[in-house]
């Protein structure tokens, strides 16, 4: 595609985005989904490839057809395509293909956590999501950098804590967008901090990469990002394929996190002799499937182009937020006014639970929102001004509704059509709160009184 693409064209690039859904009351609507920050619809393009690549497919590394041979190609160069992409240092890093994002910050901190050193403290976050945050706990020290009344990380903070670890800092773990407040974090100054303190910079590219250009730089430039991950479900790709880039001599040493047959280069009942990197962090059949869907969504976005699709979610953004800010009763959760962000809004419509706005934009409308704590729940908690004393009551009372934020999420094929009608349903719920609330008031009390409807995919989730 040359020059700024239509939004016509860039529709068409996706499948089901007119997909027709039926509502409660028999009509059918066409679905709108503003759940992107969770997981984005297929790419055509994703599909085409899979389509012709299911032609050739057949083992990874492990075969002599030829078949074997040619997946096991496709399989290496979905390697260099990511590289290329997010511009990682070729000489020194190297790309491990996980599940998720997820699974690859697992990896990384098993392998991180059986190096010798003094450095036993990774400095996270009060942004981050779970993923970026447990996985850390039980192997080092970890401390999280200070948000400001905005949500927005503190970069003085960060800054304090370096000095206070000094010397012993081994991580500094950061989101690169907030899966909540869609905060973008500024990456490479995080990073030239970091390395001014002698430790390293891992970024969580979930909600990310898959939404602006990225440019991890060169190893020599002191703000090089070191770690980088990120999930293919996010970029149009959901064939199940994850990402690790780091580099390649930090994997040499100890134990893989997964282990089985393709991370062993010898094995006898005494003695095992791992792999190199990436394969040693790649146990069990690779999933070329999935690294052909990642291949082929970079290819595609690349082609629309990544500073594109951030101006147009951007514009959708400041769209959506400026009208509503217009709507009484509308309660935001992050400076709605700011530059560096994501098309991600959380809000709360006063007097109207946060579970019940799901159901009413579904079933009135067709429209698909996520509401809770997504699974980021201290950034939550900070955000809705929950106390210890709150979060005690919530642990330990099995019945109660879990407070929580709605959350609007936009990916570039959203249209301001679709933003109108979201608009207009939320409109009529504020100026119509009894009417609403009473119409869907079933949700939220079968929701509070039976363990059942925890299990029901009808209901929204407790919590995570
Ligand atoms: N982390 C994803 C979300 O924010 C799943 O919804």
């Amino acid at each position: 595609m040359r020059g700024e693409p239509s939004y016509k064209d860039l529709r068409k690039l996706i499948i089901g985005a007119d997909q027709k859904i039926p509502l409660p009351n028999g009509k059918y609507v066409t679905a709108i989904n503003f759940d992107n920050a969770a997981t984005t619809p297929v790419l055509y393009s994703v599909l085409k490839e899979i389509n012709h690549f299911a032609l050739w497919y057949s083992s990874v590394h492990r075969g002599g057809g030829y078949k074997s041979k040619v997946s096991s190609d496709i399989y290496e160069q979905g390697r260099a395509a990511v590289q290329s992409f997010v511009n990682s240092d070729k000489e020194r890093d190297i790309v491990i293909f996980t599940k998720n994002t997820t699974e690859s910050i697992n990896v990384l901190s098993f392998v991180l956590s059986q190096q010798k050193g003094q450095q036993k403290v990774v400095l996270s976050t009060w942004m981050e999501h779970a993923a970026n945050d447990l996985p850390w706990r039980n192997k080092f020290k970890v401390d999280y950098v200070e948000i400001d009344r905005f949500g927005r990380l503190s970069i003085e903070d960060l800054e304090d804590k370096l000095v206070k670890y000094r010397g012993s800092v081994k991580l500094v773990s950061v989101t690169g967008a907030s899966n909540v407040t869609g905060y973008m974090n500024p990456i490479h100054k995080i990073a030239a901090l970091a390395h001014k303190y002698g430790a390293k910079i891992l970024v969580d590219g979930a909600q990310l990469v898959p939404h602006t250009s990225i440019d991890m730089k060169q190893f020599d430039m002191v703000e090089h990002i070191d770690y980088l991950v990120f999930s293919a479900h996010k970029m149009y790709a959901p064939f199940g394929a994850g990402v690790l880039i780091g580099p390649k001599n930090d994997f040499n040493e100890g134990n893989p996190f997964i282990q089985g047959g393709g991370a062993i280069s010898l094995v006898t009942h005494e003695r095992v002799e791992w792999d190199d990197p990436a394969g040693k962090d790649e146990a069990g059949t690779p999933n070329a499937m999935g690294v052909v869907a990642l291949t082929a969504a970079i290819k595609t976005l690349r082609a629309v182009g990544m500073d594109n699709i951030y101006k147009r979610e951007k514009a959708l953004y400041d769209y959506t937020i400026s009208r509503m800010a217009k709507i009484p009763g509308i309660k935001f959760y992050s400076d709605p006014f700011r530059e560096d962000t994501i098309g991600v809004i959380p809000f709360n419509l006063e007097g109207v639970h946060h579970n019940l706005i799901p159901s009413i934009l579904s079933d009135e409308a067709g429209i698909s929102v996520r509401n809770g704590f997504f699974c980021t729940h201290p950034y939550c908690e900070r955000l809705l001004g929950l106390s210890e004393h709150d979060m005690k009551h919530y642990f330990e009372d099995d019945e109660v509704v879990f407070p929580g934020m709605v959350r609007v999420s936009f990916g570039f094929y959203n249209s301001y059509r679709e933003i109108d009608k979201f608009l207009n349903i939320l409109r009529m719920i504020a100026d119509n709160k009894e009417y609403y609330i009473n119409k869907y008031s079933n949700d939220l009390s079968s929701y509070k009184t039976s363990n059942e409807a925890r299990l029901c995919p009808n209901f929204p989730t407790r919590g995570c």
